[in-house]
Order: C-alpha cells, then structure tokens, then sequence
C-alpha cells in the first residue's frame, strides 16, 4: 500500500494506541494504572484524528460522501471511528461511577468490549480509506 508519511505516521500513532490499550485493559484491576492509561490512550486517539483532519480534511471528506452511493468501506471507517470516540466518553462515564460508588461493572465490561470491537475496525477500516 502506496501511503504518505503522514498516514503512515497516522497508522504507527493509531497501532501505538491499541498496544496502550491492550496494556490498559491487561492492568484493568489496578486503577491506578488501568485509568491514566485510558485517558491517554483517549488523549493520543483525539489528537490523531484532529491530526488527520488537519491534514485531510477529513472531516468535509466525510459529510461531503455522506449521501453518496458507493464508497461503502468508507461509510463504514466514519462510522466505526466516531461510535469509538464515543465509546470512550461512556467508558469514562461508566469508569467514575464504578470508581466512587463500585457501581455498574457489568457496564462498563460490556461498554469495554464494544469499544475494543469499534477500536479495532478502526484501525483494520484505516487501510481502505
Ligand atoms: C476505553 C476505555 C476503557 C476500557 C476499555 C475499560 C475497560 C475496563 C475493564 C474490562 C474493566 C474490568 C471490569 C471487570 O470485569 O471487573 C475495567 C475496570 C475498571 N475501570 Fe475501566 N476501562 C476504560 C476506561 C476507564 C476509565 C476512563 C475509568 C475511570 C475514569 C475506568 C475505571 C475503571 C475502574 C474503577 C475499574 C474497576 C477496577 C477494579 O476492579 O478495582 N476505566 N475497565
């Protein structure tokens, strides 16, 4: 595959970030470290897509394709990618509640695999875009 540097540089920072997580979730017991990894790993994933924004246009690309037929993995790549962004800011929800009152495991287990699913299409999704 035929990529420039600042995708390429894009990819390294967005496989960078799935290790994090992987040792995030491996530490999932330990929020001391579990959660400031998470919020990194947050922290990084924004700046990558803002990154690319900046440097793409992502963003018009997106809006501008929305109504358009075809371009399906595209649609896909969007879709997996701002439902991952979301899953961050409802692991985060779930995370504080379970932190202070040891409320809602289960969602935020069930919230966590979602995420992991969406993270990972993302990354996969990347390639074809
Ligand atoms: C995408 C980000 C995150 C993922 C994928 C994730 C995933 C997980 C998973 C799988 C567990 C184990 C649940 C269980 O079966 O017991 C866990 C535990 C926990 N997470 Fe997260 N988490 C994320 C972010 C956060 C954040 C941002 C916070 C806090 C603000 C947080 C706070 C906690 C706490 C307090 C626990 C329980 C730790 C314990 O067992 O003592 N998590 N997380």
């Amino acid at each position: 595959m035929d990529a420039d540097i600042g995708t390429r540089i894009s990819s390294g920072v967005s496989m960078g970030v799935l290790l994090l997580l992987a040792f995030g979730i491996y530490h999932r017991h330990r929020p001391r470290v579990h959660i400031p990894v998470m919020l990194v790993s947050f922290v990084i994933d924004l700046a990558n897509v803002i990154l690319i924004e900046v440097r793409r246009g992502a963003v018009e690309k997106a809006i501008s394709t929305a109504s358009a037929p075809g371009e399906w993995i595209l649609k896909l790549h969007i879709a997996v990618s701002v439902l991952s962004l979301a899953g961050y800011v409802s692991a985060i929800i779930t995370g504080l509640r379970l932190l202070r009152k040891n409320q809602g495991r289960h969602v935020h287990r069930v919230n966590a695999a979602a995420f992991i699913f969406l993270r990972v299409m993302n990354y996969l999704t990347s390639f074809y875009v």
